[in-house]
């Protein structure tokens, strides 16, 4: 064969492998540009049931962590720490959907074996987790179709959906990497805000739902809803950032607090393990959506360190009156902890930008491996070709940006981003091509052909 046709062969099999495969790094490190190129409650058989406080209606939940990968141990950190909450809170496990790809309890990098924590001195939140989606059921698809509770559109997955009522409250909770528009999955495609905010409106128009919050921790977690989420559907969304910043990880390596000495990676994140620490230990009778919304915003923004990101609020911003214990229902081990103001704020700490946390875990690999072992030489091999990825990424992005707009233009267009309010972009399907296009491009980098 010659070359040419040798080469035409191989991009060939390198695009079929990157969709096939769902080769989640090629996207996650796509999710990962720079900026400049550049995520309730118990519904018996018998119809609506009355809480113990008078609320009508069944709490429901779906909880949501986009990644895998053990450098990505914090975000099914916080989705299990969620489930465990709401497990506490009173929901039942069969109004509790538990998307997670299951790949780090018992991956060979964890320290302690079947279990996973979500703060330095925490409990396992792994154990009772439902294994309702794992693995490649992680799709876009189970993930809107357990929403709008439609069984006939499932692809695998225990066949749990959200089947609520007209007087039910839904609570919807996603962690992982994102970008501009953009939410990470596990499998591909990821997910879009435009096809997210489409079936929000969808389940609002089929009447079975009162009232539903979202909270979303990803990068440039504000442009999903930004300009897009309108008012009316009755939902409150909240976001770890606005549509143009990173999100934060935390307990990371060399931070303080930092994880036990034998982990090498983020537990958790910074907007994600606010709201949970504080809904850990009150009374969410006595706490609103809004009180914990203005924590979580002041807790995140981390003294406007830079080590920080802006929390934001979209929707119905009306309804974030309601307690949490609509949502959440409450511990009743909490029954005499009151929420005041500030009783629940951390020490501020240093954070790593989600984009990071991926070299933080191959550098402490590598420093704590023991000197000319094998690990300790894979750990350097990834540390260094995560590095030198991202300056190649930076330079491709630049030079196509020049391709397109012009030598001067270029970098301008790159760098350009609507005004706050409106949507990220009009145009979606060409958003999405850009992204696909973006993967197949870094797939030619991973061989070396471009
Ligand atoms: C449920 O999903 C199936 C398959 O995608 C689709 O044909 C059907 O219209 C959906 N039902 C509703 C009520 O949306
Ligand atoms: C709350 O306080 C009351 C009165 O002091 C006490 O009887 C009760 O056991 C406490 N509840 C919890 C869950 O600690």
């Amino acid at each position: 064969m010659t070359r040419l046709a040798s080469a035409v062969v191989l991009l060939f099999l390198v695009s079929l492998s990157s969709f096939a495969a769902g080769s989640r790094d090629l996207i996650g490190d796509v999710l990962r540009l720079p900026s400049e190129a550049s995520r309730f409650f118990g519904r018996g058989d018998d119809g609506p049931d009355e809480q113990d406080d008078g609320t009508v209606g069944t709490r429901w939940a779906v909880l949501i962590a986009g990644s895998n990968g053990y450098w990505n141990y914090r975000h099914q950190a916080d989705i299990c720490h969620a489930y465990q909450l709401l497990k506490k809170g009173g929901l039942k496990d069969e109004n509790i959907v538990v998307f997670m790809y299951d790949d780090i309890a018992y991956n060979e990098e964890n320290p302690r074996p079947g279990v996973i924590i979500n703060s330095p001195h925490g409990d396992d939140v792994y154990k009772g987790v439902p294994k309702d989606y794992t693995g490649d059921d992680v799709t876009v698809n189970n993930f809107f179709a357990a929403i709008l509770g439609n069984k006939t559109a499932l692809t695998g997955g225990t066949g749990k959906v959200v089947d609520s009522g007209p007087n039910d409250h839904i609570f919807i909770y996603y962690s992982d990497h994102g970008g501009p528009g953009v939410l990470g999955m596990p499998t591909s495609p990821y997910i879009y805000a435009n096809d997210l905010i489409e079936v929000l409106k969808k389940k609002h128009a089929a009447g079975t739902y009162k009232s539903l919050v979202f909270y979303l921790e990803a990068c440039e977690s504000g442009s999903i809803f930004e300009g897009l989420l309108p008012e009316g559907l009755n939902i409150f969304a909240t976001t770890a950032s606005n549509a143009e910043e990173s999100s934060w990880g935390t307990y990371c390596p060399g931070e303080y607090p930092s994880p036990p000495p034998e982990y090498e990676t983020c537990l958790g994140d910074l907007y994600s393990v606010a709201w949970m620490e504080d809904s850990d230990i009150h009374n969410l009778r006595s706490e609103t959506l809004h009180q914990q919304y203005e924590l979580v915003k002041t807790r995140t923004a981390n003294d406007n360190s830079g080590f920080g990101s802006h929390v934001m609020q979209y929707g119905d911003v009306g309804l974030s009156k309601e307690n949490l214990f609509v949502y959440m229902g409450t511990n009743p081990a909490n029954d005499n902890y009151t929420f005041l103001g500030e009783n629940s704020l951390r020490p501020s700490t240093k954070a790593v930008n989600q984009r990071d946390a991926d070299l933080v875990h191959f550098w402490h690999k590598y420093r704590k491996a023991p000197e000319g072992s094998p690990r300790k030489i894979q750990a350097q091999k990834d540390f260094v070709e995560a590095m030198s990825h991202r300056m190649h990424m930076d330079q491709t992005m630049k030079l196509i940006g020049k391709l397109l707009f012009g030598i001067k233009k270029g970098p301008e267009v790159l760098n350009t981003v609507r005004p706050a309010g409106q949507p990220l972009v009009d145009d979606w399907d060409c958003l999405k091509t850009m992204v696909v296009l973006l993967l197949f491009i870094f797939s030619l980098m991973l061989l070396k052909l471009f």
